[in-house]
């Protein structure tokens, strides 16, 4: 067997960056291996406008480590007063590169998301005309429904109908966690792709219980039944075009996990690409690991590919219990690719 690996850089197709001392404290993780990342706009006020997404671009560019090629993609946080001309500038402009929908309530601050999906049919509508990607939180938010069901609801509820209303509209279905979106995705032959995170293919939601009640391992969608793992490591292992790399990446302080009422999120940016690598190396697949990570993005959303590569090697990497203060994924433990350290 091979020890080393040599794939065209990737990057980070759904990535949380946050803001002020969070930003400085977690950007360098992600710009030490992706070149590239869609930078999620769900800040605690959310970037909404074309100004807001410039400034905040520029915070992201100030807080990168210098020397380091880092892109940030901008994306705009839709609500229910969106304005398609807004929209459209932002995008022809080149500061927004997609659009992400947050169904309200779903997940951290999202309360300025949308409650009716007829209500931005115009915006939509004009996404699809510029070919601007609409980026979806997929889950329905009704307390009567089963939080493991969430996802699986939104595609009958609502996906279906919205890739019938809009077939052109290019969709992203962000961090997808069940075999019924798998199957959704699977069975769709154009302007349908899926993230998948390092974390949903890594644990079950048993995880969340080991031992007694483990915040670290809360995120949203909230991580399935085993045989829902099983599937998304079947797609993202099997170099089909329409899966591709986004870790969801979603850093909290301390006080904000260690409590009652813990936040959702898992900061998996210092060892994400060595966590997909121990999958694809589980799975047999190592021969696909370019495709997820560096060639299935890009071309979804229209893009180049990156122009340098970078090395895995088949070399044990410890993975600390904090990072910065935060407790990374796999804390504690050790995987076994290691992303070489770049120069
Ligand atoms: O676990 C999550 N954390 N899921 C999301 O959808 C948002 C994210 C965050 O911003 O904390
Ligand atoms: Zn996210």
């Amino acid at each position: 067997m091979t020890d080393k690996l040599t794939i065209t850089a990737p990057d980070d197709w759904h990535v949380h960056l946050r803001d002020e001392e969070m930003l400085e404290r977690v950007v360098a993780y992600t710009a030490r291996c992706f070149r590239r990342a869609i930078v999620m706009p769900n800040l605690r006020t959310p970037v909404t406008s074309v100004d807001a997404a410039r400034r905040y671009r520029e915070r992201i560019l100030s807080a990168s480590p210098e020397g380091v090629a880092f892109t940030p993609l901008m994306t705009a946080y839709l609500t229910e007063s969106t304005d398609p001309d807004d929209l459209e500038q932002g995008f022809q402009e080149g500061v927004f590169t997609a659009a992400k929908l947050y169904p309200a309530n779903a997940t951290t601050n999202s309360a300025a998301g949308v409650t009716d999906l007829a209500q931005i049919a115009s915006v939509l509508s004009r996404m699809e005309f510029i070919g601007m990607p609409l980026l979806i939180h997929g889950e329905v938010t009704d307390a009567d429904i089963d939080v493991f069901d969430r996802e699986a609801v939104f595609i009958e509820r609502h996906l279906r109908s919205l890739r019938t209303r809009h077939p052109e509209l290019k969709v992203v279905f962000e961090h997808i966690t069940t075999e019924q979106a798998v199957d959704f995705v699977g069975s769709s032959n154009r302007n349908l792709a899926a993230t998948i995170t390092p974390h949903h293919l890594q644990i079950n939601r048993n995880a969340m219980f080991l031992g007694g009640l483990r915040s670290d391992f809360y995120c949203l969608p909230v991580v399935k039944r085993e045989q829902h793992r099983l599937a998304l490591r079947l797609a993202a292992t099997s170099g089909d075009p329409r899966f591709f790399l986004g870790t969801d990446s979603a850093p909290h302080p301390r006080a904000g996990k260690d409590t009652s009422c813990g936040c959702a999120g898992i900061f998996n940016a210092p060892y994400a690409l060595e966590s997909y690598a121990q999958v694809f190396a589980e799975e047999e697949a190592m021969h696909h690991l370019e495709a997820f990570a560096s060639l299935n993005g890009p071309a979804f959303y229209g893009l180049p590919v990156n122009n340098d590569t970078v090395t895995l090697e088949k070399v044990a990497v410890e993975v600390p219990k904090l990072v910065n203060g935060l407790v990374p994924f796999h804390a504690g433990e050790t995987l076994p690719w290691r992303l070489q350290p770049c120069m």
